[in-house]
């Protein structure tokens, strides 16, 4: 069969170190099965790339970008070059020019995974976050007046579109029915009293297609609090790009911390790549010392997996790296281990050979 072709963005700090090892893994797929093939183009952009060229990537790069099957994406951002420059000539403009308007972002406690709650049981922590990924909060668009003078005054503007807003919690009410799980919304209308009010009738009246999907709805600071006092009060949730940013990290504490915590993002119409990535960042304090956690980037091309249909190969990655953390002696350090980012990646892999083998034998 066709390779799937797969455009990489290592990035900055921590990026290429895990994404390496997620790299790694699809390469074991291709093993177990020869008809799952990838071809893998490296891509240099990231902050070094701007310390030498004046851009984060190449002017045409979204163009260059569109031909691929997927991107799979490490962290991007790096002291030196101002955050909002790096992530938004990079990561978000790419999450925006494919339109990749849902992020799915999983907070499930698998097996092995340590949970700092100490009386919560592994199955209740096992949400699926679906953000809000194209518009919101993250519209790019404000102003800066009267600069530095005593009148100085900063908007930042938040858009909620009528066809932003419906296909996010269509989606959300898809993904609930589908799986017979119940639909949150999380959103914050006492005190956004334009977009949230807006969101929330838009969750009410998509809802009413919806009649078997049971939901709730909270405002963003009791849910964080939920979250830890109750965390099975949530199945699917549904929620705006910076509260889903914020609660997605709470998320990854809960369910076994930053280094496992994955994303997708996805453009539904399959009319352009999609993209997964780990939902950490470069890291600066641990970069290039063989520390970063490779779980969440091989998590992530699990997604990746699943998303062009493999989802037998999806789970086996999850499998193996639910196998690695029930052993608990290949970890990084933090979560309490001694070994490497590639030592964790090699792990990984031999347990999903084995898994391989095993299922075939067993068939
Ligand atoms: P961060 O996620 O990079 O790090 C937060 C903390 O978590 C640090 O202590 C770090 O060492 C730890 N950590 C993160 N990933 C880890 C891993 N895989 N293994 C072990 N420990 C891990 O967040 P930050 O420090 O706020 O941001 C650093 C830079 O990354 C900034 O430039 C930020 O804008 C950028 N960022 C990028 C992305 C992305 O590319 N998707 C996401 C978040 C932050
Ligand atoms: C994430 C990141 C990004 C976001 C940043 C780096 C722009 O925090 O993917 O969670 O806020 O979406
Ligand atoms: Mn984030």
């Amino acid at each position: 069969m066709k390779p799937y072709n797969i455009a990489v963005i290592a990035g900055d700090g921590i990026g290429p170190e895990v994404i390496n090892e997620g790299i790694n893994v699809l390469n074991t797929i291709s093993t177990i099965n020869p008809d799952v093939q990838f071809d893998f183009t490296h891509f240099p952009w990231g902050c070094e790339f701007y310390s030498r060229h004046g851009k984060m990537m190449d002017e045409d790069g979204i163009e260059q970008l569109s031909a691929f099957d997927s991107i799979y994406l490490g962290a991007v951002g790096f002291p030196g070059v101002p955050d909002h420059i790096s992530l938004w000539d990079l990561l978000l403009i790419i999450r925006k020019s494919f339109d990749q308007y849902v992020n799915i972002r999983p907070v499930t406690l698998i097996k092995g995974a340590h949970c700092p709650l100490s009386d919560v049981q592994r199955e209740e922590v096992d949400m699926l976050f679906i953000r809000e990924n194209s518009e919101g909060e993250y519209s790019g668009a404000g102003d800066w007046l009267f600069k530095g003078k005593e009148n100085e005054v900063v908007l930042q503007n938040s858009v909620f579109s009528r066809k932003g807003t419906e296909r996010i919690i269509r989606y959300a009410y898809e993904t609930a029915k589908k799986q017979g799980k119940t639909l949150t919304s999380i959103s914050k209308a006492n005190a956004l009293n334009y977009s949230m009010v807006f969101w929330d009738q838009v969750f009410e009246e998509v809802g009413k297609e919806y009649p078997e999907v049971q939901t709730a709805s909270y405002l963003v600071d009791a849910a964080a609090m939920l979250m830890i006092k109750d965390p099975k009060r949530f199945e699917v949730v549904v929620t705006s790009n910076l509260f889903g940013d914020i609660l997605t990290d709470l998320g990854a504490a809960l369910a076994g911390g930053i280094g496992l915590a994955a994303g997708a993002n996805i453009n539904p119409e399959r009319e352009y790549p999609s993209m997964f990535e780990p939902i950490h960042g470069s890291a600066p304090d641990i970069a290039g010392q063989g520390k970063a956690n490779p779980l969440a980037s091989i998590w992530s091309a699990s997604q990746m997996l699943d998303f062009f249909g493999y989802e037998q190969y999806g789970k086996m990655v999850l499998e193996a790296i639910e196998q690695l953390l029930v052993e608990g002696t290949v970890l990084t350090p933090d979560m309490g281990g001694t070994a490497t980012t590639s030592e964790v990646g090699k792990r990984v892999n031999e347990l999903l050979v084995s898994i391989a083998t095993s299922k075939s034998v067993n068939n």
